[in-house]
């Protein structure tokens, strides 16, 4: 089957292909893990070899659980983004994008493309969480009008806790009006 993607375009005239997630792209998804930095992994904490974790990413996916993307650069996976729990009135949030593809507005791109799927599918709200040390993140969110509401305590799978910033960006009058006054210290 023929993979039908939409261009997205760096600063610099590269050019990259998105499109969902499909069953068989298990190994280009860890080929794009195996490429991150330590500075990358440290604010999307993802382990390169844990082939399971990564296995069930494209299953979720394949079953329409999550609504994910990559973005393919010369046969390579270059970002992976996308909404976790989809079918849920408000979906979660992530991304991660290639070293090499940082700060050239791709970023940007990504997040509308996941605001505009959510919008299609009539969600209330898209939300995320992102490291209190994550600025970059931080503004670009605020930047495509995503709303902080303030710190939350999210409990890792290990049993440890971590304190992050949480942001949501409303699709619905009610969820625009509920969020609207929120203002919340950094
Ligand atoms: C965070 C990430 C998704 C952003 O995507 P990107 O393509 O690099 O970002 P863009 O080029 O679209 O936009 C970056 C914005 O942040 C700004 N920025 C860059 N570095 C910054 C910093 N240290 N502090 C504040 N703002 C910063 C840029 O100026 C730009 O804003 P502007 O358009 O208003 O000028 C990407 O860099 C990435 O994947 N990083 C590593 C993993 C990660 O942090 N994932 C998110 C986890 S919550």
């Amino acid at each position: 089957m023929a993979m039908t993607g939409r261009e997205l375009h760096a600063k610099d005239g590269r050019v990259v292909v998105a499109r969902r997630l499909a069953a068989g792209d298990e190994q280009a998804l860890q080929a794009f893990y195996r490429s991150l930095s330590e500075k990358t992994l440290g604010f999307f904490p993802v382990d390169p070899e844990g082939v399971e974790a990564i296995a069930r990413q494209v299953e979720r996916a394949v079953s329409g659980e999550d609504l994910a993307y990559v973005a393919e650069h010369g046969g390579a996976v270059v970002a992976f983004f996308f909404l976790w729990n989809i079918r849920r009135p408000v979906p979660t949030l992530g991304i991660v994008i290639g070293d090499a593809w940082q700060d050239q507005g791709l970023g940007r791109q990504m997040l509308r493309l996941l605001l505009d799927e959510a919008r299609s599918l009539g969600r209330e709200a898209v939300e995320l969480t992102t490291m209190v040390h994550n600025d970059r993140a931080f503004h670009l969110y605020q930047r495509v009008g995503f709303r902080y509401v303030g710190r939350t305590t999210l409990h890792l799978g290990t049993g440890q806790t971590r304190v992050e910033r949480r942001l949501v960006y409303p699709l619905t009058p009610a969820s625009e009006a509920q969020f609207r006054h929120r203002r919340a210290a950094r």
